[in-house]
């Protein structure tokens, strides 16, 4: 892009010097100021919204996974209610990720009763269109998604959850190529502290049903990869060195893990991207996968009403530098992927969550393609 903008700025030079040179002119005139381009046209002529299919397919551009978070089942936004999804995902993923129905309570609704028909459905369609399924989430905090049972129980915990990880995975045995094991277990205590979440897992069974559920899960699917996975990774130094104190304990002990997950939802300016690559080079160091988990890129902190070209622009420069940190630092057989954590702007779960408009992913809402996109490409491409 610079170099196109520096040609045309030269070209406009050379024409300013041609008509100096041989119609001279006041100073005011003679050496305008070069024509400003501004960034809609940019866009326009660089970065257009194209169709989805009439740009090259982000999976055609990488060597590992390149994923999307996706709703199926009896959800709003399923892919088998809104089919015409279903085109944008086979042309540019080759990797799904369920955004709610494989957590703890739609699989695991009652202590004796699994439920596994909407997800079953989702891993078909993925079999079926050549994409690896990863399973998100075995164990998770998050209030609403925990099973009901599982707040009041008085029973054992450690046979309950051996037995909740050993049922879903031995039930994709095979078809989930990797699990989000645990997902955000451990929290920031203060700016520069951390430690384990005090979860109701945490309660139970202190930081053990974390190991447990790792081991369990090997058992169930001992070709599996198996991911911890969270947020903030990226940035919080206390956060990831605590995290990375728990991965480098259970490569010690031989509890089973192969990957960590850096969820990603991360925001136009913040963290830099040194600190992004830092991160990602310390857990690579671990020798493990690493692996984007949910990557989104937040813009609206002042309430726009709309995207706006140079916010869209600097977003396009923003999931360029962070997919180039990526491969930069994770060497090429430790990538487990990049997934982003929703297809269109206009179903990005921060706009609920944070109750703002925002558009923080890579496709607009008929599924032509933003600057965005086109950041990821370039990133891809060695661009
Ligand atoms: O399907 C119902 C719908 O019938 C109902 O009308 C509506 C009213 O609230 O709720 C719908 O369910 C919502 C569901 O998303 C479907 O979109 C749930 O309330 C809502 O809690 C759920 O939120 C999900 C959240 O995790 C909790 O599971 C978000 O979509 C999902 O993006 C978010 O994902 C998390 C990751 O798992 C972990 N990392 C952070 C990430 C973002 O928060």
């Amino acid at each position: 892009m610079k170099t196109k903008i520096f040609i045309f700025g030269a070209c406009l030079m050379l024409l300013a010097c041609g008509n100096k040179s041989s119609n001279p002119q006041p100073t005011s005139q003679a050496n305008p100021p070069p024509a400003a381009i501004d960034d809609a046209s940019i866009i326009k002529s660089q970065y257009p919204p194209l169709a989805f299919d009439k740009v090259a397919s982000l999976k055609s551009l990488a060597d590992f996974p390149i994923g999307m978070e996706v709703a199926a089942g009896d959800e709003e936004r399923s892919i088998f209610k809104k089919t015409d999804q279903q085109p944008v995902l086979q042309w540019h993923f080759n990797s799904l990720v369920a955004g709610v129905i494989m957590k703890m309570r739609h699989l695991h609704p009652e202590e004796n009763r699994f439920t596994f028909d909407q997800a079953d459905e989702l891993v078909s369609y993925a079999e079926q269109n050549n994409m690896l399924m990863h399973g998100h989430t075995l164990i998770w905090h998050w209030d609403s998604e925990i099973p009901d049972f599982m707040k009041t129980y008085s029973g054992d915990w450690k046979t309950m959850l051996d037995q909740h990880v050993y049922e879903i995975v031995s039930h994709y045995k095979g078809r989930v190529k990797s699990w989000d094991v645990v997902n955000e277990a451990i929290e920031e205590t203060s700016p520069t502290t951390s430690d384990y979440r005090p979860s109701i897992f945490y309660k139970a069974l202190g930081k053990t049903y974390i190991e447990n559920a790792f081991i369990t899960a090997r058992q169930a699917d001992p070709n599996a990869e198996l991911y911890y996975n969270d947020y903030n990774l990226e940035y919080n130094h206390s956060k990831l060195a605590f995290t990375l104190s728990m991965v480098d304990d259970f490569i010690k002990r031989k509890i089973p893990i192969d990957g960590i997950g850096f969820q990603m939802h991360t925001q136009l300016d913040y963290p830099s991207v040194v600190d992004i690559k830092a991160a990602f080079s310390k857990a690579a160091a671990r020798n493990l996968k690493v692996k984007i988990t949910e990557l989104d890129i937040a813009v609206n902190f002042t309430n726009a009403p709309s995207l706006n070209a140079s916010t869209a622009l600097a977003q396009k420069n923003r999931y360029k530098e962070i997919v180039k940190a990526y491969l930069e630092a994770v060497p090429p057989a430790q990538r487990g992927g990049i997934t982003f954590w929703g297809l269109v702007d206009g179903e990005t779960w921060m706009r609920s969550f944070y109750n703002r408009l925002e558009w923080p992913l890579v496709f607009n809402d008929d599924y032509s393609v933003k600057p965005a996109y086109y950041g990821v490409a370039e990133a891809l491409s060695g661009k």
